[in-house]
């Protein structure tokens, strides 16, 4: 028996809901609705190593420097946040108004205090939903890098040298969204102080901060990077064989015009982002997978055919 997929929500990342749905295991559900990176390292054994800071209240210390270090910024600019949300939460109700042009990543319009069309603009780059990077000379007072470092092999564009506040997710790199890691990095030292002031103390949880030097050794952009991208394009032409189109993306998901895909993959225990909630009824973000994801994917491609198309 197939039972119903749970109806979508404003996010990816509701495998454990489908899960329960489906009576299994979450870890047994391919989640492809909040693309994280194929390609990382698994995260557990390296956070395993780091579990004795349970015990004490969390120092973020090393964690701010070893980020500041990978990423070239300078640690007086920089704010270790609970996840890229947090991050977005805190900048958010520090400027009290801004603006978004729709469609757009769901928390810019969630956690500004009033949205104004003549207030500073925020954005995803690359865009979330779309996929696509920034233009060379376009310009934002918040831009949101969560997928930059996988789309560009660079950890920033460096907006925040010309005065525009960063925003960025670790958990999407690193792929540890239950562990939560994110960072702004901010324009001048007192904004950044005034940030870390406005932050909940000790949000970055113990094990996250212990943990992140070590992670952070690991990574390699432009393999990284590189990977994805030959991964995208096995997913584009995976869809294509099943007769989908999908739109051009630099980033590690494509979007794609599929009415009704959701549901049949997700009774084969694939999950993807249904896009209503940008409105765009009807299309579904894909996050790339990984080999083993993709042969998966082709399987439940296979047995979930699309119905003739009607456009
Ligand atoms: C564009 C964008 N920014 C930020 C986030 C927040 O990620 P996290 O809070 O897990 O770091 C997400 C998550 O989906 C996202 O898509």
């Amino acid at each position: 028996v197939i039972a119903a997929a749970p109806p979508p929500g404003c996010h990816g990342g509701d495998g454990a809901r489908l899960a329960a749905a489906l009576g299994i295991a979450p870890g047994d559900v391919l989640d492809l609705s909040a693309s994280l990176n194929p390609v990382a390292p698994d995260p557990r054994p390296v956070v395993a190593r780091h579990l004795d800071a349970i015990g004490r209240y969390p120092d973020e210390f090393r964690a701010v420097a070893s980020l500041a270090d990978a990423m070239g910024v300078d640690r007086e600019l920089l704010v270790l946040t609970n996840g890229g949300a947090e991050a977005i939460s805190l900048v958010a109700i520090d400027a009290g108004r801004g603006w978004v042009e729709e469609p757009e990543f769901s928390l810019y319009r969630r956690h500004l205090p009033r949205l104004e069309p003549d207030a500073p603009l925020w954005r995803s780059n690359p865009h979330n939903p779309s996929g696509l990077l920034a233009r060379l000379h376009e310009r934002a007072a918040v831009w949101d890098e969560a997928f930059y470092p996988l789309a560009t092999a660079t950890w920033t564009r460096g907006d925040a040298v010309d005065g525009a506040t960063v925003v960025g997710s670790l958990t999407k790199l690193l792929a540890c969204p239950g562990l939560r890691v994110g960072y702004i990095i901010c324009p001048d030292e007192m904004t950044a102080r005034r940030l870390r002031l406005r932050r909940p103390e000790w949000s970055v949880n113990g094990p996250a901060a212990s943990a992140l030097p070590e992670l952070l050794q690991n990574v390699d952009l432009a393999l990284w990077s590189k990977q994805v991208a030959g991964l995208r394009d096995d997913l584009a032409a995976l869809l294509r064989s099943h007769g989908l189109e999908p739109e051009p993306s630099d980033a590690n998901w494509l979007l794609v015009d599929a009415p009704g895909l959701r549901d049949r993959l997700a009774s084969r225990a694939v999950l993807v982002r249904d896009c209503s909630s940008f409105g765009m009824a009807g299309t579904v973000r894909i996050a790339v997978p990984d080999a083993a994801g993709m042969q998966r994917l082709a399987s439940a491609l296979h047995d979930a055919p699309m119905a003739e198309r009607s456009r």
